[in-house]
């Protein structure tokens, strides 16, 4: 057998597993771990021009593995998989999209959104999914599990709904999921625990459990979801031409996906596919900002915080998992992390939603850092910016529906569209309409 093209080595220690030993830590020294790809092996499978030409060459496949947007990069995600063994809608392949209401309110020239909340499950976790779940099927698991603010609940139970046999377990923090995302693991047969208690909780127990009982883990501790996670970049790259923006901008909660970008982008420059690597912007919302305090602070201390209320309900997190993944791989890039109040996320929904492209609480809240950076000159106004919505709309439609509607003390806020109330007659019609 030939040596595998990957491997699992902690983060921290550098101690080296193989990649099919389940396994989420150092047995050293109890960091995460993370996938390690032969780039020697992969420079010289293929020059930098050839490895595009290979991309663009699967762009656009109409069938087998290719047609997705993270296995069209499979050489560079997990290469020992066998395609046989994949679990895939497909995924990705979403649109980037420029925003000129973004681009007039920042004063800006160039402001676009990756809008994953286009993927089959409405959210970016269906990439890291596709490959934990396809992981889970080549391992042959009996039971996939995570904890979830949601939208990792909604893939995990999907994907494992598609490989006969396997089972998914959801654990969720009672009454702070909305309920679209409630009705996805329900819908897809998954055993859906609620628990009193918040994310950072559900995840202590979980991982408690599979010490206990035959379970798989895929939250984003488990490397293999970072791997396919970190194929949004990719994508981006390949959207523009290869030629990287000077700013990607992100929602943090866990802190997983801003590690996964950083470890694609950085793959991608040591292949010589892209010459530079963007800033990397990471926006927390105001109620749950460790790592924003952190950067206020000098980085001096690792912070931990209760979680408040917030209308970004997924990235309600205190305590992430990937802390200081994601500061060491953010300050590499010449990158910070924020934080929006919920005035401001809101107010930047409704800005993203009113360009037509629909996005969810937590997405508006990169939306509302990346206008904060710019009134604060961190971000140029010559700067092209790409901003990652990481789910979709319909997801939280309380939260959009209350922002138009209300009930609001003290006034509507300053992008509602109220729903107007009129008698079922057309001659009332028309007189509102004519009067406006
Ligand atoms: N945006 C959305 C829509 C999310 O669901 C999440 C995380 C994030 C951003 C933040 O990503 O955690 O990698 O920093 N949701 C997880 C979940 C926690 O359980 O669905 P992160």
């Amino acid at each position: 057998m030939s040596p595998p093209h990957a491997t699992l080595r902690c983060i921290a220690c550098g101690r080296a597993y193989p990649l099919a030993e389940i396994r989420y830590a150092c047995d050293a020294c109890g960091d995460l771990l993370e996938v390690v790809h032969d780039l020697g092996r992969l420079r010289a499978a293929r020059s930098a021009a050839d490895w595009k030409a290979l991309f663009a060459a699967r762009l656009g496949a109409l069938d087998g593995p290719h047609r997705s947007g993270v296995w069209r990069y499979h050489e560079l995600i997990l290469p020992d998989l066998p395609p046989g063994d994949l679990v895939s809608f497909p995924e990705g392949n979403t649109g980037l999209y420029r925003h000129p209401g973004l681009e007039r309110a920042s004063g800006s020239a160039d402001v676009r959104v990756k809008h994953e909340g286009e993927n089959p499950t409405l959210s970016f976790k269906d990439r890291g999914m596709t490959a934990g779940v396809s992981f889970a099927r080549h391992l042959g698991v009996d039971t996939v599990a995570c904890a979830s603010t949601g939208d990792t609940s909604a893939a995990l139970a999907a994907y494992a709904a598609r490989v006969p046999g396997l089972k998914a377990l959801v654990v969720l923090p009672r009454d702070k999921v909305t309920p679209e995302q409630l009705a996805q693991p329900l819908a897809a047969g998954a055993l859906t625990l609620a628990l009193p208690t918040d994310f950072d909780g559900c995840l202590r127990i979980l991982r408690e459990l599979c010490g206990r009982l035959p379970l798989y883990l895929l939250n984003s501790v488990n490397p293999l979801r970072i791997e396919g996670q970190k194929a949004i970049v990719f994508e981006i790259l390949q959207q523009l031409d290869w030629r990287p923006p000077d700013w990607i901008v992100v929602p943090v909660g866990n802190a997983g996906n801003i590690a996964a970008l950083s470890k694609g982008l950085i793959e991608l420059r040591d292949l010589g596919i892209i010459d530079r690597l963007p800033r990397l912007l990471g926006v927390q919302a105001e109620a749950a900002a460790p790592l924003a305090r952190a950067h206020r602070e000098g980085y001096r201390t690792r912070v931990r915080v209760t979680a408040g209320e917030t209308a970004a309900t997924a990235i309600r997190i205190g305590d992430p998992v990937s802390y200081d993944r994601a500061v060491r791989v953010v300050r590499a890039t010449g990158g910070l992390f924020l934080a929006a109040g919920e005035r401001e996320i809101l107010d930047a929904k409704a800005l993203v939603d009113a360009g037509g492209v629909y996005v969810c609480p937590n997405s508006a809240t990169a939306a509302a850092g990346f206008l904060a950076a710019r009134a604060a000159g961190i971000i140029e106004a010559a700067a092209q910016v790409v901003v990652v919505a990481t789910a979709h709309g319909c997801k939280f439609s309380r939260a959009t529906s209350e922002y138009h509607s209300g009930p609001h003390a003290g006034g509507p806020p300053a992008r509602a569209n109220r729903i107007v109330e009129v008698d079922a007659d057309a001659g009332a019609i028309e007189r509102l309409i004519r009067a406006r």
